[in-house]
């Protein structure tokens, strides 16, 4: 059979295509002259042939490979845990779950393992992974931490971990470039998931783990989520869903908070919001009596994922090329369905929706808001009856998946909490999700019914 580089292919995030009722992704290959053979694209693509037209020289369109013919479930036993530290060691990949979401674990030092998660994933390589250790101690082999910033180093990790806090810092020269993303700086953080703990000693190195989605989509939070995004990769998934461990698992269910010391500066910069809140990283620093020396600064990160993400103000919009330097990896399209999503807005302003197009919409509400309407929506869930932002944040990611496999959904609206849960601490994370799931699109739902 011919060959050609799958290391080329690009996986675009598409909608879903029914085939044979399972989930297909869509690669674009390029292609010179001859066709793609091997492993499980050789079935998909004979029976293809017969229904698509290629040429040489252009770019093809492969439909990829079906769920559960690459990846392998691990249990939570011992002897799923050691065979998942093996592989670690061995340069293979291995998801886990943490108590935020499930992660893609590498070797972090070994860089071609770093980089078969990149391309897993359909990561760019402009984006920095985080690397997880099992303590402290270990975090200062991955991050350079001595002199002045090390006391707020030291006040971040005894305070928040094991837990959601990812602190980046200079890295240790031993650090992979592909790894840091060439900033110099890595972010590192100790879980608090007892399974990923145990993983993490048990590989005996520190292990770098992006969210175990593929890039752009919505984090997964349970060993399913990572099955149908990652299943056709050659990648073990270790089951944090079973008894025993399954009330760990991605109890946040958002990412871990990202701050970067910036010893030059004098700042604490916050680029990405999460499970540990802005206001308990300030109370952490002003407890230590470390406020007045480390400012802390929240870095804007809105930034369009690529032409068809419908831009957002101009106020709160910053031009990739600074953002790129300072916050990579900040998309405004991340953790988005394949539906189109919207934030419910009263701005009358804002684009409306008709009440008839309710009835091919999915509604997520937050504390009932919107509970009126859902006799008259095609599928409606409430992330938080209760109205509390940690138990929305717990259900996001897994309701966001439900909202695609709604049959005949044309779009999703999601619950506005930064204005309904306003003194919620944990608001300002769970918003950034739902803004960025919506690509900051806001919609006002005009008919209000009794
Ligand atoms: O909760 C989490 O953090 C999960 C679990 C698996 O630990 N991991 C996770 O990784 O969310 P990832 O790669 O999806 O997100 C890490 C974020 C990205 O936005 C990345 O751009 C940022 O951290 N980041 C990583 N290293 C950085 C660096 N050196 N400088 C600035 N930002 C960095
Ligand atoms: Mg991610």
């Amino acid at each position: 059979p011919k060959r050609t580089l799958l290391e080329g292919a690009r996986a675009v995030p598409v909608p879903r295509i029914p085939v044979a009722g399972r989930r297909l992704e869509v690669l674009l290959l390029p292609v010179r002259g001859f066709a793609v053979a091997g492993g499980p694209f050789e079935r998909t693509l004979s029976a293809l042939s017969r229904q698509w037209s290629w040429r040489p020289g252009c770019l093809l369109r492969v439909l990829g490979v079906m769920a559960a013919e690459g990846a392998v479930v691990l249990s939570a036993s011992d002897e799923g845990i050691a065979d998942a530290a093996l592989r670690l060691r061995e340069g293979g990949l291995v998801a886990f779950p943490t108590e935020t979401v499930y992660g893609l674990g590498a070797n972090a030092l070994n860089t071609q393992a770093v980089l078969k998660v990149f391309s897993t994933k359909g990561r760019p390589l402009t984006d920095p992974l985080i690397v997880h250790v099992a303590s402290k101690s270990d975090a200062l082999q991955v991050v350079d931490m001595e002199g002045e910033g090390r006391a707020v180093f030291d006040v971040l990790a005894d305070k928040f971990w094991p837990g959601g806090l990812t602190v980046v810092a200079r890295a240790q020269p031993h650090i992979p470039d592909t790894l840091s993303a060439g900033t110099g700086s890595v972010g590192v953080r100790v879980p608090a998931h007892p399974l990923a703990l145990r993983l993490i000693r048990e590989a005996g190195v520190p292990v770098a783990a992006p969210s175990a989605n593929r890039f752009g989509h919505v984090s997964p939070t349970c060993a399913a989520h990572v099955m149908a995004d990652l299943g056709a990769s050659p990648i073990a998934v270790l089951d944090g869903d079973q008894a025993g461990v399954v009330q760990h698992t991605c109890r946040h269910g958002i990412e871990s908070t990202v701050v970067k010391i910036d010893v030059e500066e004098r700042e604490l910069v916050l680029f990405r919001r999460g499970a540990i809140s802005e206001a308990s990283l300030r109370r952490a620093l002003e407890v230590a009596g470390l406020s007045e020396t480390f400012r802390v600064r929240v870095v804007q990160k809105h930034v369009p994922m690529d032409q068809s993400a419908t831009p957002v103000a101009a106020e709160t919009a910053v031009p990739a090329s600074v953002v790129g330097q300072e916050a990579p990896g900040q998309l405004i399209t991340h953790y988005a369905p394949d539906l189109p999503t919207y934030l419910a807005t009263e701005d009358p302003e804002a684009e409306t929706l008709a009440r008839q197009d309710l009835e091919h919409t999915v509604v997520l509400d937050f504390g009932g808001s919107m509970v009126h309407l859902k006799p008259h929506t095609l599928g409606y869930q409430d992330l938080s009856p209760g109205g509390t932002c940690e138990e929305a944040a717990r259900s996001l990611f897994a309701s966001l998946r439900w909202t695609e496999e709604v049959e005949g959904a044309d779009r999703v609206v999601i619950a506005d909490v930064e204005q309904l849960a306003p003194q919620d601490e944990a608001a300002l994370s769970l918003a950034d999700r739902i803004f960025r799931a919506a690509s900051g699109r806001r919609v006002r739902i005009q008919v209000r019914m009794a």
